[in-house]
C-alpha cells in the first residue's frame, strides 16, 4: 500500500474563488508542506473557481442539486478521490449534521469575519460585510474554523483583524478582509489541520 506523506484536500467552491487561488499559491510556494489539494468541488457549474482549478491542473467536479442527494454524489467523490481533508472556501451551502458528524475533524471553513460577529445562518459573501459596517464597528477580520453541526460555530483554527476605514463600501472592506485575512490565514489553518491529520493516521 502506497503510504502518503501528505493529506489529500478537496476544496468546496461556489463562487470566485480566491480563496482557492491562495490555497493554490500556498502549495506551489511550498508553505503547505502537508497539503496536496487534489480535487475541488463546485455546487455552482458557471463558478469561476472551476476555471482556476483546471488551469493548475487540479481535478474538478460539479455537483447538482440540494440536500441528500446532493451530500451523497459528494460523500462518493470525497471517497474515490481518498480525501483527507475537506476546506470549504467559498462553499455558500450549510451540510448537515449528518455530513459533518461523518467528517469530524477533517472540514475547515474560511469566514470573513471575527466570530461570534456577524457569522451564522444568512451571514455569507457581501452580507457580512454590510452588516459589520451597519453596525459601525472598527474593526473586522476573518476566522478560519473546524466545521461541525452549528452554522460557523466549530472550533476557532486562527483569526486576524482588518481595521474597517472612514469610506468603506461593504465592496472595499470585503477585498481588504479578503487579502489581508483571509487569504493569508486560510493556507495556514489548512497547513495546521493537515499535518494533524496525517500525525494521527500514521500513529
Ligand atoms: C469569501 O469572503 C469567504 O470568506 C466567504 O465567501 C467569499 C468567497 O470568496 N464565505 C462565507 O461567507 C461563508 N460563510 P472566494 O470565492 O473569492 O474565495
Amino acid at each position: 500500500m502506497l503510504i502518503k506523506d501528505r493529506a489529500s484536500v478537496a476544496v468546496l467552491v461556489s463562487g470566485g474563488g480566491t480563496n482557492l487561488g491562495a490555497l493554490i499559491k500556498a502549495e506551489r510556494q511550498g508553505s503547505m508542506p502537508s497539503v496536496n489539494i487534489v480535487l475541488v468541488v463546485s455546487s455552482n457549474s458557471d463558478a469561476y473557481a472551476l476555471r482556476r482549478a483546471e488551469s493548475a491542473g487540479i481535478k474538478t467536479a460539479f455537483i447538482a442539486g440540494s440536500g441528500a442527494s446532493f451530500e451523497n454524489e459528494l460523500k462518493k467523490i470525497l471517497r474515490e478521490n481518498e480525501i483527507d481533508l475537506v476546506v470549504l472556501a467559498g462553499f455558500l451551502k450549510i451540510l448537515s449534521r449528518d455530513f459533518v458528524f461523518a467528517y469530524k475533524g477533517r472540514i475547515i471553513n474560511i469566514h470573513p469575519s471575527i466570530i461570534p460577529a456577524f457569522c451564522g445562518r444568512g451571514f455569507y459573501g457581501i452580507k457580512v460585510h454590510e452588516a459589520a459596517l451597519k453596525q459601525g464597528v472598527k474593526w473586522t477580520g476573518a476566522t478560519a474554523h473546524y466545521v461541525n453541526e452549528i452554522p460557523d460555530g466549530g472550533e476557532i483554527i486562527l483569526q486576524k483583524p482588518v481595521a474597517v476605514l472612514p469610506n468603506d463600501t461593504a465592496e472595499t472592506l470585503q477585498k481588504r478582509v479578503m487579502e489581508e485575512a483571509e487569504h493569508l490565514i486560510l493556507p495556514e489553518a489548512c497547513e495546521i489541520a493537515a499535518k494533524k491529520i496525517m500525525k494521527e493516521k500514521l500513529k
